[in-house]
């Protein structure tokens, strides 16, 4: 599964990705907007930075403006893919975009139905929204578990992309679902690095090698 982190912040994405486990990026118009300064900039440093996807959204809400801004969008790096909201106009923006070969992430997903029709107009990802399902007391995994299953049935290319993630245990469970890829805050994947047995093992090893030795490490 890949990961990617869900940031609009510049200096999260360089240190996530000198670790190297970094794939792509996700940002979204508040993620920016938290950011301040010229997206457009902050949007080419993450491209240069991570060297793959990253998904920029359009704010226009009409399809013929969604794929003028998609296009422009695009220009910014090679690396750019055109986030539009699920709805009618964001479907057929997604498919005039994809004509042109634009890679599109329909976001806002928050059905199995809209997610079929999102794999028809040749979304390149699907972003259904788990954290917010779970907010209003709908499993958002089993929705996860439909859209994998139904993309299979079809062999549809579109890659699952699991977002609104809070916590490691949707990243697990994303994986064990079989989706694409998981976009996460960085502070869930600084979450998935802890284990305290991790951290009193090597402070024991540490230890008893000291003693042996007589130094201090
Ligand atoms: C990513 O593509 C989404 O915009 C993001 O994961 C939404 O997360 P939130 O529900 O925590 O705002």
């Amino acid at each position: 599964m890949k990961l990617f982190v869900d940031t609009g912040n510049v200096r999260e994405v360089e240190t996530l990705a000198s670790i190297g486990i970094l794939d792509g990026v996700t940002t979204n118009p508040s993620l920016l907007a938290k950011e301040g300064g010229d997206f457009r900039h902050i949007l080419k440093q993450i491209c240069l930075t991570v060297q793959g996807p990253v998904s920029a959204e359009v704010v226009a809400t009409e399809s013929a403006s969604m794929v003028r801004e998609g296009r422009d969008l695009a220009t910014i790096d090679e690396h750019i893919v055109v986030k539009v909201p699920f709805g009618k106009d964001g479907v057929k923006a997604c498919r005039a975009l994809t004509r042109d070969g634009i890679r599109v992430n329909v976001t806002l997903v928050f059905s199995a139905t809209q997610a079929l029709l999102a794999a028809k107009a040749g979304a390149y990802f699907v972003s259904p929204f788990v954290g917010r399902l779970d907010d209003v007391a709908t499993d958002g995994m089993e929705l996860i578990e439909q859209i994998v299953e139904i993309y299979d049935n079809y062999k549809f290319s579109t890659e699952v992309l699991v977002a609104s993630v809070r916590h490691p245990i949707h990243v697990v469970q994303a994986a064990r679902l079989g989706a694409d890829i998981c976009t996460c805050p960085a502070a869930v994947i600084e979450a998935m690095f802890k284990h305290p047995l991790t951290d009193i093992g090597l402070a024991r090893f540490l230890k008893d090698w000291e003693k042996a030795q007589g130094i201090k490490v």
